[in-house]
């Protein structure tokens, strides 16, 4: 696993501010209006982020422990003994831990997380949890390239695994893009064990994202407040609100800013203009058939194996192989 690059998903990233700025005005002059997704998790974002997590109606979370807590066996015993896991955007490490404590005998884990706080202190939980892993932690933007280091002991094989449904938020073509990196990590004869939101029924799915505590609509403005306190823009938050819609012919869920009057926003030497209704679009959170997703995982290379699912086929956790070779 030496010297292998991949490149990873929005949210996770620490950028610069240059890009920052560079990426707002880009998104705010472009029709329609975007602001990339991968803002949303600056200190507070990331903070709301966890509370939307813990909402009722916020199946996801819940739902991805719930399927990994049933199937843990089952899942291991597919994975195989002695792997090398390296696990991409698992913060905190909860769904990660339930995999680890399954797993026979696994050679080594490579957590690769943007956050050094986050890092630092989920690696020495599992030390102390699972005193004779080896663990390899890797602070990294996996969106960019990431260099990973070689275990003691040799593995018998490689399994990323990529929880939360973060691949959701990709354009499907960048899906594919960042699966075809991910096949590169995993080598012959390697696994993907990945997260991902099913396709159910439009009222699930919009009250998960308008949800009634007004998280996800804080969440959704902090960007705003963001842009105004990082690049000095003057968005007065009065005048925006949050809307989440499912468009089905997509098959995603929209995030956008609702502009609430016709007003200038000034940003830098521009001055963007924005009528009554108009949109911002924030964040696209895809959602797919067991069978769209082995289609679009098969682009990348990735041979299906099994989907364990809840009863209610809210959520589904997938597991690929790369080919034998
Ligand atoms: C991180 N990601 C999978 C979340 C999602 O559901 O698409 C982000 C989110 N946006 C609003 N609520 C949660």
């Amino acid at each position: 696993m030496t010297g292998d690059s991949i490149t990873a998903p929005p949210q996770v990233s620490a950028p610069e501010s240059a890009d920052f700025l560079a990426d707002v005005i880009a998104g705010l002059s472009s029709n329609p209006r975007t602001i990339p997704c991968k803002y949303f998790y600056d200190e507070r974002g990331a903070a709301l982020f966890q509370k939307i997590c813990e909402l009722p109606e916020y199946y996801v979370t819940r739902t991805e422990i719930d399927i990994l807590d049933r199937h843990r066996a089952d899942i291991a015993s597919q994975l195989g003994p002695s792997v090398e896991l390296i696990g991409l955007g698992t913060g905190a490490g909860t769904k990660t831990r339930i995999l680890i404590e399954a797993l026979e005998n696994p050679a080594v884990y490579i957590p690769v997380d943007i956050s050094e706080n986050q890092l630092r202190q989920s690696t020495a939980l599992f030390q102390k949890i699972f005193p004779d892993l080896e663990i390899l932690p890797v602070c990294a933007d996996y969106l960019q390239s990431v260099v990973l280091s070689s275990p003691r002991h040799k593995p018998a094989r490689n399994i990323v695994y990529f929880p939360g449904s973060t691949i959701g938020n990709f354009e499907p073509d960048e899906a594919v893009q960042f699966l075809c990196r991910i096949a590169n990590v995993c080598y012959a004869d390697g696994g993907l064990l990945i997260g991902v939101d099913l396709k159910k029924n439009r009222q699930v799915l919009e009250a998960a994202y308008n949800d009634s505590a007004s998280l996800t609509a804080q969440f959704n403005l902090n960007l705003l407040q963001r842009i105004n306190r990082e690049l000095g823009a003057d968005f007065d938050l009065d005048q925006w609100r949050h809307r989440a819609i499912y468009n089905s012919n997509a098959g995603r869920i929209e995030m956008h800013l609702i502009s609430e009057s016709d007003q200038f926003v000034r940003l830098n030497a521009h001055k963007f203009h924005f009528r009554r209704g108009e949109k911002i679009i924030t964040e696209y959170s895809y959602k797919y058939t067991p069978d769209e997703f082995a289609a679009l995982a098969a682009k990348a290379g990735f041979n299906f194996v099994r989907m364990w699912t809840d009863d209610a086929r809210l959520f589904g956790v997938f597991y690929f192989v790369t080919a034998l070779e």
